[in-house]
């Protein structure tokens, strides 16, 4: 391994060090014990769930020894040598140790092992220290990167469309608007929704692409599964019709489900037993199998006939809520459900209208303990259907006649999907609030860190 003089990542070290090798370690003391023939001093650095145990012989500096306590930065430096103890096959035998950056132990948030979730969020900027944030942010980063390695391997274009947008994509009208956009731009401009309708160029002109970054939306909704800044994965596809993007969906949430658990069993091992009991066994077999499909008024028939009481109404025309999506995915498939082919009324308006006239080539993908994590649909690629599409609905098409002009130049039939990120690692995890899966969450009310 690397110099002595050299700082080693704690995964580095417990994977690749040798028996009575020097090593230099930093990171912040999680626990320390002082007696009077040794000390105890356990470290983590953030790159493995992994402490280390630093062990101070009887003699050591008194004084120092005083300033190791919870929290505070150290750099040691010793032998990595065999352990007597049985928590651990080695550990550190210390022969320097330097007090990087002072702990201020009685004040520290963060004392005891185990602290609730809840709590947690009021020290948004010290939590990636506990045990879940430390496990969380892992997780995070698996994901991000088996997203894109997904596909990229496939051939698929990483598009960065704007933050900044004119085009409200849902055409919700739940946007945070730019206060100084008319000035500046002289036109109004907010945040975005969704980068579907600008990632929709891109495919029309390399086929297959995706986007994958931040989405704003200034819903009121105050649940667990609902930021109002939350990253969203968004493939489309040129040359390809509703079973196309369902089979991208599910080949996508298999594969890189599978990889995030194989990279961090680690952590995952953690909410195993500390978050959801038994969530890497349910997710697992969630995805061994194919995933379950049916249409709405399939749907809406399953629920009418389930006999179940729901708070909302049940039937053909009504809303799938939360409930009734988490019905159909946790007790009647026990497991993850295409929807497909929603009323168009309930849906946006660049979904392609079926034969049907009155449903909609669209898709949500719903899981246990979620409801939605991904929603979709082919889009309307016929240019006199869409714009009688936006008149029905009384939108104006001033500013989307970029949008329609792909309509007229080498249209396709084409599709995609967008996937809550968030929502995603809730459901790997097992974590029941979107807001401990988010670094700094923002939700109505709350934007402090
Ligand atoms: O269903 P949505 O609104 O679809 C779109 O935005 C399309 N433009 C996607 C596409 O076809 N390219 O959002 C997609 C997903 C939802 O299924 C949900 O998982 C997540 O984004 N989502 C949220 N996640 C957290 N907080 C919110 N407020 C969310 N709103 C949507
Ligand atoms: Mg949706």
């Amino acid at each position: 391994m690397a110099g002595v003089d050299r700082r080693v990542p704690i995964r580095r070290l417990l994977s690749e060090a040798a028996e009575g090798q020097p090593v230099v370690i930093t990171g912040w003391v999680k626990t320390s014990r002082f007696g009077k023939n040794v000390s105890f001093v356990h470290l983590f650095d953030g790159s493995t769930p992994n402490t280390i145990q630093a062990v101070l012989p009887a003699n050591f500096d008194a004084e120092l020894q005083g300033q190791l306590g919870v929290g505070t930065a150290l750099r040691v430096t010793g032998q990595w040598v065999a352990s007597p103890g049985s928590e651990q096959a080695l550990e550190v035998a210390v022969e320097d140790v330097q007090v990087v950056g002072a702990g201020n132990t009685p004040d520290y948030p963060l004392q005891k092992k185990r602290t609730t979730l809840e709590f947690l969020r009021t020290i948004a900027h010290l939590r990636p220290r506990s045990n879940t944030h430390q496990a969380v942010v892992r997780v995070r980063n698996s994901l991000s990167w088996q997203i894109h390695r997904f596909f990229q391997e496939r051939g698929f274009l990483w598009i960065h469309t704007p933050v900044i947008t004119g085009a409200d994509a849902e055409g919700a009208g739940e946007v945070f608007p730019l206060s100084n956009a008319p000035e500046f731009f002289g036109r109004p401009a907010f945040l975005t929704v969704s980068g579907q309708l600008e990632v929709e160029c891109f495919a029309q002109s390399h086929t297959d692409v995706y986007t994958f970054g931040p989405t704003f939306r200034a819903e009121n909704s105050n649940t667990a599964r609902h930021a109002s800044e939350f990253w969203m994965i968004e493939p489309e596809i040129a040359f390809a019709d509703l079973d196309d993007v369902v089979a991208l969906a599910e080949d996508f949430v298999r594969t890189v489900a599978a990889a995030v658990l194989e990279q961090c069993s680690d952590d995952f091992a953690f909410f195993d037993r500390f978050i959801e009991k038994g969530v890497v066994e349910a997710v697992q077999k969630a995805i061994e199998k194919p995933f379950q499909r049916v249409t709405y008024h399939e749907a809406q028939a399953i629920l009418e006939a389930s006999g179940r009481e729901f708070e909302f109404p049940v039937g053909v025309g009504a809303h799938l809520q939360a409930e009734h999506e988490r019905f159909l995915a946790e007790e009647h498939f026990e497991g993850p459900v295409f929807v497909t082919d929603y009323p168009a009324d309930q849906k946006a308006f660049y979904m392609r209208r079926n034969d049907d006239g009155e449903t909609v080539a669209a898709t949500d993908l719903l899981v246990p303990r979620i409801g939605e994590m991904l929603g979709g649909s082919q889009r309307e690629e016929r240019h006199d259907v869409l714009v009688q599409e936006l008149k029905r609905r009384g939108m104006s098409d001033e500013h989307l006649w970029w949008y329609l002009d792909l309509r007229k130049f080498g249209t396709t039939p084409h599709g995609g999907f967008g996937l809550g990120f968030d929502r995603m690692l809730m459901w790997i995890t097992g974590v029941q609030n979107i807001r401990d899966v988010i670094p700094f969450p923002r939700s109505p009310g709350s934007a402090e860190f």
